[in-house]
């Protein structure tokens, strides 16, 4: 008679088994746990057998009975709303998945995109120069005699002995290779290549060994501005530069030429603009400008009794500062995405 029940149970395990939804599993409970299923009909067997096996018998049909029962419960909870047997773990295909970290330009080149732009549909072209450069395009054609301290080695980053150091031969073309501290020196390459009327911008990165504090980093970028052409004045100047800033700026942005020196241009100015320092707004420059010096265009051979233009040169991370309400340049150049993903 215990035969029986060691049958039973293997039948019921290998049925169970092939269970593949909750019909199956409901014909199973019928089949084996139901009123008329094959354990009720085992207890009710109990009376036939013989009296020595009764403990027994009765002992190992209960234990089937629950071992059946918890099997059940266990497989019933493994399908789905859906009724469907669930293999892996629950997986809601309709929650939003997790976001990528994407990239973006950094604030400065979105800043140089935005200037290009604006420059652009105020007809300027652009051009580049090399950042490595020699003192013949960084000074000597800017107008930058040898003694000038603007050419001193320890303002500048010299690549070889300067020539400026041997004076004389200080104003050939050529000379010693440096870092470029100023992007003015694409207004001599382009002028080199390019016959009159000439209207462009570059934007580029130029270095100066300063100490690096909230305004000052020893690499930075300038965006140069050439516009030559005949009867150019300083009215074309100073409508262009205000203009730039409006657009650039908002029509609320405050700016004013200051006059200033620069060797390269006769007569020159700063440009500055009203920004938030600290507590309060103040002026603070954004670069040079000025009428392009008759010497310049002696030095690219354009003759300066034709043409006339003028120049500029603006700090792009200046730019951007007040763009965004930056208060420390260093910040741009930490690389920490903390600050960077706020632009
Ligand atoms: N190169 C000058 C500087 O770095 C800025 C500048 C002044 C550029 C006057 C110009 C200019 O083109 O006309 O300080």
């Amino acid at each position: 008679m215990l035969e029986q029940i060691t049958q039973l149970q293997s039948q019921a395990v290998s049925d169970l088994e092939s269970v593949a939804d909750l019909d199956g599993l409901e014909r199973f409970r019928v089949a084996y746990l139901g009123n008329k299923g094959s354990v009720k009909q085992l207890m009710a067997s109990l009376k036939s057998v013989p009296t020595e096996q009764k403990p027994e018998f009765g002992k190992r049909a209960n234990e089937l009975r629950q071992a059946l029962e918890s099997e059940y419960k266990q497989r019933k909870q493994s399908f789905g709303d859906d009724g469907q047997r669930q293999t892996g773990p629950a997986v809601d295909v309709t929650e939003p998945g997790t976001a990528a970290d994407l990239g973006r330009p950094h604030v400065v080149t979105q800043t140089i995109d935005g200037l290009l732009e604006v420059f652009g549909r105020m007809g300027f072209g652009v051009a580049t120069g090399p950042e490595v450069e020699d003192e013949y395009h960084n000074f000597v054609a800017l107008n930058i005699p040898a003694e000038h301290p603007a050419r001193d080695p320890l303002d500048n980053f010299y690549l070889q002995e300067p020539a400026s150091a041997g004076g004389a031969v200080a104003d050939l073309p050529g000379g010693a290779q440096l870092l470029r501290s100023q992007t003015s020196t694409v207004q001599i390459r382009v002028m080199e290549t390019t016959p009159p009327p000439v209207r462009i911008v570059s934007v580029g990165r130029v270095y100066r060994p300063d100490e690096h504090d909230a305004t000052h980093y020893s690499m930075f970028h300038q965006i140069e501005g050439l516009y030559v052409d005949r009867n150019v004045s300083m009215v074309d100047l100073k409508t262009t530069l205000i203009q730039f800033a409006h657009a650039y700026f908002g029509a609320e942005a405050e700016v004013r030429l200051r006059p200033s020196y620069f060797p390269f241009t006769e007569p020159s100015a700063e440009l500055d603009i009203k920004m938030q320092v600290k507590d309060r707004w103040d002026w603070v420059e954004l670069g040079g400008c000025g009428m392009v010096d008759p010497n310049v265009f002696e030095a690219v051979g354009y003759d300066p009794e034709q043409w006339s233009g003028f120049a500029f040169g603006l700090g792009v991370e200046r730019i951007a500062m007040r763009k965004h309400g930056i208060s420390d340049i260093r910040w741009l150049f930490e690389n920490d995405v903390r600050f960077l993903k706020q632009f």
